[in-house]
């Protein structure tokens, strides 16, 4: 064969590999509203910077009719590329190829291009679109399953790991999305489950569809598995690369901050002017967070689960930071198992990656309950106070209304290494809320008095004028300063800038023991 020959073989073999599982096949995807695997991967990266890696794999059963069943490179195409010209990793399961079932070597392919990310420091973003483990290699596919799992644990932490579920995912093959830091899911093509409906019928006797077990909206808004949700999986794609360009490539690196002109708008009098002037009065905390980064963009994560916490991302002055804010108009911005969980994953994360900390308190306590207290309120709420204590980023918060109790010391306090706590004057910063307090301090003197109710109403104003204020934190130094809302902005890119150098640390361990 002249080189010529041998040449002209390689890209015909190439031009096969790359249809995958064949025209039909690839038309079936289509008519399922679902690009292919290739397409996904040439949408997701810049213009021509794809490159692929282990194009020719093959598949060494020779088991179950598979020895007829062989496609240059199985199940998944893998390789790097440039998104926003700079350098992340991929895989894409190919459903075309055996339902993008994992193989031994497609469980090897994905663990290769992951170690050379880890290697490389740089983000990898998994595609998930397949039925799992492929029957037919039986516990090979399994151990291609355990390599993944390995990687990803020991990538946490170090590089970013993104998972996109534009197909099924189902049993083991969750797991993977689960060990990655955040899950975007296509809404009506992106299914998660432990167990399918037919598995869920015949051992609880429930019927539910495909969708309302394990699609997008069920994970983003009543498991919180997923953070994000998108319509289409170009939605998709687009809400990727806006996450990816709040994150450093790996946690030796800072995120990338943009040169910003913020001189003229440092300054918000709007901000004084949101909290109602009734202690009880709810009011939506996304427009403070929207007043006080650039250009009002917040990128909210999980934005439809605990919806009494919100988290995101955002720059304030160019410089990139983790927002965690109670939201008032939710459950009064109480904490529960949901939220906590909820914002002390987020904590991590940004402790993990360099990613400065704001926290924004209107916290009224822990949410009461039966439901709450047999599911571990107490375990998952000192997630948060250990995510805090742990996180050596700098750590600005502000305390805008409600800081009560055991509350008041999670949501970012001094008391857990805050660097900057800054009150509104608006702030009530008390051991509980003053109804609260007068019922258990003054119950005696109330039920004694002529007037009961004037006698109660009296004393919580009293309470309110000593205690419900921020002056009494300031005076013992628990906070740096109460501020006039409209220089809040100004406050943090101060903050920011002065603790840019700051270095902290945890006392050697192997790991801590989180209250997981
Ligand atoms: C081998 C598979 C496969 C699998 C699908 N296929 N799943 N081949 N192993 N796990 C093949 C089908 O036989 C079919 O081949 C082709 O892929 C397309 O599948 P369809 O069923 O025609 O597609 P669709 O109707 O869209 O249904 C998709 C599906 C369904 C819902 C994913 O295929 C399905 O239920 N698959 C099995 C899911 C499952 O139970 N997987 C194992 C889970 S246990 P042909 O040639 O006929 O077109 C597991 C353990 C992991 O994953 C543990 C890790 C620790």
């Amino acid at each position: 064969m002249s080189n010529e020959d041998k040449l002209q073989s390689l890209i015909d073999r190439r031009k096969k590999a790359e249809l995958g599982g064949g025209e039909k096949r690839i038309e079936s995807q289509h008519k399922k509203g679902k690009l292919t695997a290739r397409e996904r991967l040439l949408e997701f990266f810049d213009e021509n910077s794809f490159s692929e890696i282990d194009p020719f794999i093959n598949h060494r059963s020779r088991d179950l009719g598979l020895e007829k069943n062989i496609i240059d490179g199985d199940s998944v195409i893998t390789g790097y590329g440039k998104v926003d010209g700079r350098k992340v990793f991929a895989y894409s399961q190919d459903f075309t190829v055996l339902g993008g079932s994992l193989s031994l070597v497609a469980g090897q392919k994905i663990a290769k291009i992951m170690d050379l990310a880890l290697k490389t420091g740089c983000p990898i973003v998994g595609i998930n679109d397949s039925g799992g483990a492929r029957i037919q290699e039986g516990i090979d596919s399994l151990a291609g399953y355990g390599e993944i799992f390995e990687k990803n644990t020991l990538s946490s932490g170090v590089i970013p790991q993104i998972s996109i579920i534009s197909g099924p995912a189902a049993g083991g093959a969750t797991y993977s999305p689960a060990l990655t830091d955040f899950i975007f899911m296509v809404d009506g093509i992106g299914q998660m489950y432990i167990t399918g409906p037919d598995v869920v019928k015949s051992v609880t006797g429930e019927e539910i569809s495909h969708e309302d077990l394990g699609g997008a909206v069920t994970h983003a808004s009543k498991s919180g598995v997923s953070h994000f949700i998108s319509s289409n999986e170009k939605d998709c794609f687009e809400q990727v690369k806006t996450l990816l360009s709040f994150l450093p490539s790996n946690n030796s690196e800072k995120p990338p901050s943009i040169d910003y002109d913020y001189k003229n708008n440092e300054i918000n009098e709007q901000l004084n002017n949101i909290i109602p002037d009734e202690a009880n009065k709810p009011y939506d905390v996304l427009e403070i967070i929207e007043k006080i980064v650039d250009d009002n963009f917040f990128f909210e994560i999980q934005e439809l689960f605990a919806q009494n916490i919100i988290v995101g991302l955002a720059r304030v002055s160019g410089t990139v930071v983790g927002i965690v804010a109670n939201q008032a108009n939710k459950l009064a911005g109480m904490l529960d198992i949901d939220a906590s969980a909820k914002a002390s994953r987020f904590v991590r994360f940004c402790d993990s990656f360099n990613i400065p900390i704001i926290t924004l308190v209107d916290v009224p306590g822990f949410m009461p309950g039966t439901h709450q207290e047999y599911n571990g309120i107490i375990r998952h709420g000192a997630k948060l106070l250990y995510a805090y204590v742990e996180a050596t980023v700098p750590k600005i918060s502000i305390i805008l209304r409600k800081a009560y109790g055991g509350a008041y010391i999670v949501m970012g306090s001094k008391h857990l290494r805050g660097d900057i706590n800054y009150a509104w004057p608006s702030a009530e910063i008390a051991v509980m809320g003053p109804e609260g307090a007068v019922n258990i301090i003054s119950r005696k003197e109330i039920a004694n008095s002529e007037n009961p109710e004037a006698q109660k109403e009296e004393l919580v104003e009293n309470y309110k004028n000593q205690f419900a204020n921020p002056y009494i934190a300031a005076n013992r130094g628990y906070i740096e300063d109460v501020i006039n809302p409209s220089e809040t902005r100004k406050k943090i890119i101060s903050s920011l800038e002065m603790l840019e150098n700051k270095v902290d640390s945890i006392p050697p361990k192997k790991h801590g023991n989180i209250p997981l």
